[in-house]
């Protein structure tokens, strides 16, 4: 205690209130404050930091909206963040960190499929309930019954992106140059490939890249020697605006197609012309004008004057689900208290323990949750079926063209073949979906940027 303080300070001032008073070491109060920890883990640095940081901002959108109408039945929420730099040996670490110094209730991220594959058993062997916001990879939530998503998964994003090519754009030749090290990146490619066949189109070649690869020549040359139509890209925006460019360089003149991974907006930064004109499915249209994407975006706008991405979108979902079924459990008060209850004493492990299993629970339950990225039915297999948007990269940022719903593209492709003979209008287009959108039965011929 400082001279000053011990000044200060009238003798008679009860002992509590001069505890209040007094700083710990660490600068934190020492008396601790009643609140609810949530664990969020994330590329807040590195290749893929934008999406990192906008799921942190949706997230914290949701956040500070529920605490400023009182949080938990009275118990604020506080977000711990970690930032994994985009690598999975970190994201391990990250949660790792989280689970012993934070005591989370609950753990949201993360946006790779490998980054989340890499933390979830952790999560899953300490009964505490992860929500990826945007992981399709199917392997994710196969890690146990503790991890959710509120994205769709890859055989359907897949199978939507394949149906596009085929359908709406008349591709019927496709190279594929696919991430090696990305779980999400094989994993689509490989959904691709068996829409795409199925329907009676080809694959020219296949070619792989290392994230963080700089030079993709040697890939490229040899894929354009096979003259494909397209080469769709299932990777992440710093290496796609990177392919696209040298693609261009050595003469390619087709499009560019992708997954969710090109969703930043750094991709038109790093691809510049080059990559303007391509198409990717996506979990969210800027320009979609249902009120409840249109309001979110106001509210982003207003706290970070930038239009939101869907990672910024899906955040907020996953941030608004999980305080939905916090909300639920927690009209019980003996599960609020343990919710709040950060102490690691043995005598109220069995409550907390239990009021985790509570949560998790009530988030397999969630059922026609109306998020921004669509509406929210969480499935046996702790999945979310939605639709996929195809969105087109313009100078002026993506431009919707149609949506696909779940049913004409089912999780399985081998259940429910596509049929060749089908007519193109076989992708249906969301009736409640933008106006923007292209007659689904006159595709546009193949456009070349
Ligand atoms: N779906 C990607 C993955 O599983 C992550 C991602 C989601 C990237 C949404 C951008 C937008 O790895």
């Amino acid at each position: 205690m400082s001279s000053f303080m011990s000044a200060a300070l009238p003798a008679a001032l009860p002992a509590a209130l001069a505890l209040l008073l007094l700083p710990s070491c660490a600068g934190d109060p020492v008396v601790p404050v009643r609140e609810i920890v949530v664990g969020e883990y994330g590329s807040l640095t590195g290749a893929q930091a934008t999406f990192g940081i906008s799921t942190r901002n949706g997230i914290d959108l949701a956040t500070d909206a529920l605490n400023e109408k009182g949080g938990i039945h009275g118990v604020k929420v506080r977000i711990v963040v970690e930032d994994d730099q985009g690598k999975p040996e970190e994201a391990a670490t990250a949660v790792g960190k989280i689970i012993s110094q934070d005591r989370p209730v609950a753990v949201l991220g993360e946006v790779a499929s490998t980054n989340s594959l890499a933390a979830a058993p952790m999560l899953q062997a300490n009964g505490i309930a992860m929500i990826s916001p945007s992981s399709t990879n199917p392997k994710v939530t196969e890690q146990g019954d503790f991890i959710f998503r509120v994205c769709f998964i890859d055989p359907f994003q897949g199978t939507a992106v394949a149906t596009f090519a085929y359908n709406s754009k008349a591709l019927r030749n496709v190279g594929i140059l696919k991430d090696v090290k990305s779980d999400y990146s094989t994993g689509l490619a490989q959904f691709f490939t068996e829409t795409f066949t199925a329907m009676g189109g080809t694959i020219a070649d296949e070619e792989a890249y290392s994230q963080g690869d700089v030079d993709f020549k040697a890939q490229l040359t040899s894929m354009i020697a096979k003259s494909p139509d397209a080469i769709f890209i299932p990777g992440y925006y710093t290496d796609v605006g990177l392919i696209a460019r040298q693609a261009r360089e050595l003469g390619f003149k087709g499009p560019f197609l992708g997954g969710d991974g090109w969703d930043s907006a750094e991709l038109t930064k790093i691809g510049g012309e080059a990559i303007t004109g391509g198409y990717f499915t996506n979990h969210y249209a800027v320009d979609d004008p249902n009120p409840i994407v249109q309001d979110f975006i106001a509210k982003y706008d207003a706290k970070y004057h930038e239009k939101p991405d869907g990672l910024a979108a899906l955040g907020y979902d996953s941030a608004m689900v999980l305080y939905a079924a916090m909300t639920e459990i927690a009209k019980d008060p003996k599960v609020l208290e343990a919710l709040a209850d950060r102490s690691s004493v043995p005598a109220t492990e069995g409550s907390r323990k239990a009021a985790r299993a509570a949560l998790r629970d009530q988030l397999a339950k969630t059922a026609g949750f109306p998020g921004v990225t669509g509406n929210i039915t969480i499935d046996e297999k702790r999945n979310a079926q939605k639709p996929a948007v195809v969105v087109e990269v313009t100078e002026k940022g993506n431009k919707f063209v149609e949506s696909i719903a779940p049913a004409s593209a089912t999780a399985d492709p081998a259940a429910a073949p596509v049929d060749p003979a089908a007519p193109p209008a076989a992708a249906p287009v969301d009736p409640a979906a933008p106006p923007a959108a292209a007659p689904a039965s006159a595709p546009a011929a193949v456009t070349t940027p």
